[in-house]
């Protein structure tokens, strides 16, 4: 992948020596840790046919735009003018760990195909529950024909913390399934079907009314740790915890102890602490605790190839520009 890289940055790289001097700002670093690297490479040339994209570590150093997915710190050391640093996923908590070029603004992608993966995830979860679809599994497997009382969805009432794009999707979505469902953010919202509260006032009351909670809250240091027991403890008896934000969020021991206590029913769980989840760790014995390994919405790379690249083209100063990261909340 590295050979492919750096010969296809040469590639572009004299292209844009025949087409005459070229503006700072068409050149465009990429940095990304993951292998669609070369994809995300060969969409960006094709929708970006007059920028000179490089790819890190044989990247342009007078480069002022960034195209990354969890960055490293040498990576922004070595292009201090960048202004505009596009993030390929939602979460932006990877780059507000490191330190920025002063000047930089972030802009993450809005959508670009991962609220409806997140409301197909959450919906599945929260009905599997519901419907208690994993003792029907169970019976199945041990040949028993068990009809069970029908749940009553107004014992259900589902919260959802967080409400950007994705977390609105969510709470509309499950919203369609006449749940009762509350929302919870920093800033006031409004979705039709969905009771919103908002800000540190509400989150008790949030939080005592809800049964199956839904975290989609970015990672910050205010919201590190905010699934703990003082606040999984306050969750309607037989709580269940859907978690698809980051593993940061949840304080796991908690978990474990208010399944242990009878409290919490399970969790659904996208995220972890350590990813991949250590072989050894307690989750994976846990009958509770569905598992699935960081897959609930994933950058789908030609929408957000799509996006970036009308965002480029509008220039780096576009008033319109939106997806901004306000970097004193973190996103
Ligand atoms: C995925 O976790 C993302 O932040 O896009």
């Amino acid at each position: 992948m590295q050979a492919s890289l750096s010969t296809s940055s040469a590639a572009t790289a004299s292209q844009g020596d025949a087409s005459g001097p070229q503006e700072v700002r068409d050149r465009i670093a990429l940095c990304c840790s993951h292998t669609e690297a070369a994809t995300w490479e060969l969409g960006l040339r094709a929708a970006l046919p007059h920028a000179t994209i490089s790819a890190w570590p044989h990247t342009d150093e007078q480069a002022e735009c960034a195209i990354v997915w969890s960055p490293t710190q040498a990576f922004m050391d070595a292009h201090p003018r960048l202004r505009i640093i596009f993030n390929m996923g939602a979460g932006v908590d990877a780059l507000m760990k490191l330190r920025l070029p002063p000047q930089a603004r972030i802009v993450r992608i809005e959508d670009g195909g991962m609220a409806v993966q997140m409301a197909e995830y959450v919906s599945h979860a929260v009905l599997r529950h519901f419907r208690e679809f994993d003792r029907y599994e169970a019976s199945a497997a041990s040949g028993a024909w068990a009809p069970r009382k029908p749940p009553i969805r107004s014992d259900f009432p589902v919260g959802v913390m967080g409400l950007g794009a994705l977390g609105k999707r969510v709470a509309w979505s499950l919203a369609q399934f006449d749940f009762p469902v509350f929302g919870w953010s920093q800033s006031p919202k409004t979705i039709d079907g969905v009771t919103c509260l908002s800000g540190a006032d509400e989150f008790d009351r949030f939080l005592s009314e809800t049964r199956i909670l839904v975290c989609m809250l970015p990672l910050t240091p205010a919201t590190q740790g905010i699934l703990s027991h003082a606040s999984l403890s306050q969750l309607k008896p037989g709580g269940y915890l859907i978690n698809v934000a980051r593993g940061a969020h949840l304080v796991e021991e908690d978990l474990l102890r208010l399944i242990d206590e009878g409290h919490l029913a399970g969790a659904t769980l996208d995220v972890t602490q350590e990813e991949p989840l250590p072989p050894g760790h307690a989750f994976w014995r846990r009958p509770e605790i569905v598992l699935t390994p960081h897959i609930a919405a994933q950058t789908v790379v030609r929408e957000a190839i799509a996006q970036i690249a009308t965002k480029v083209s509008a220039g780096l100063e576009s008033p319109t520009l939106s997806g901004v990261v306000d970097l004193g909340k973190g996103y």
